[in-house]
């Protein structure tokens, strides 16, 4: 049996050209029992083969979802995977997959060009990153998916190199923390559903 994953799903629409999520990536691939993965890179034109992202997360026993804040929400494409994956996980096959998805604890990891102060009532955005997360958080409840709370970034674009290595490394750390506080979903491959 090949030991269960921590599945990062990272959506940036251009990971060659990032600095804050490509150093989180790749602080978080020198971990043990880690898959990384690159959607845009898989899903260029943002149609998600929705077999294939089935049987990628029931492989793993926790998920983190990765990516930028752009206006306030997430690039294209995570909202593109919603629909296509959560939708048939759920709605179309929730005997077969979405059931067996239910458990699996769940993180976000965002980045964000603005400060921290920014995020607030008196602040340019209003609202804390947290509350304009929600919709992810009540998809994560819908879904039966135990929510973590997120590892957030501000002023990504703004960070010196040693703040940018210092964020990757708190990251790494935060999966490590959760890895050891919140269990993981076990793993039923379909060669043990069938032994
Ligand atoms: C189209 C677009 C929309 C953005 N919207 C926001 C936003 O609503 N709030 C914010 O704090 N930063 C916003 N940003 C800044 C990005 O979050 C920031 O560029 C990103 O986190 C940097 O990460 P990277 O180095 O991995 O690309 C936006 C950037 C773009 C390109």
């Amino acid at each position: 049996m090949t030991a269960a994953k921590t599945l990062i799903l990272v959506f940036h629409p251009a990971l060659a050209r990032s600095k804050a999520n490509a150093a989180l990536a790749t602080a978080a691939a020198a971990l043990p029992d880690i898959d990384v993965v690159d959607m845009q890179a898989l899903y260029p034109d943002g149609v998600v083969d929705a077999d294939r992202e089935v049987t990628r997360l029931l492989a793993a026993d926790r998920i983190v979802l990765q990516f930028p804040i752009y206006w306030y929400s997430t690039p294209p494409l995570l909202k593109a995977w919603q629909d296509a994956v959560l939708t048939r996980m759920y709605y179309i096959a929730y005997e077969t997959e979405g059931r067996r998805l239910e458990g699996t604890p769940i993180m976000v990891a965002a980045t964000a060009g603005n400060q921290p102060e920014a995020y607030s009532p008196t602040g340019r955005n209003l609202f804390p990153l947290e509350t304009l997360l929600s919709p992810l958080q009540a998809t994560a409840y819908r879904c039966g998916l135990p929510w973590a709370s997120p590892f957030l970034v501000y002023r990504s674009g703004a960070l010196t190199d040693a703040e940018r290595a210092e964020a990757a490394e708190l990251y790494a750390a935060r999966i490590e923390d959760w890895r050891c506080e919140m269990p993981g979903r076990p793993v039923v491959t379909r060669e043990m559903e069938t032994a």
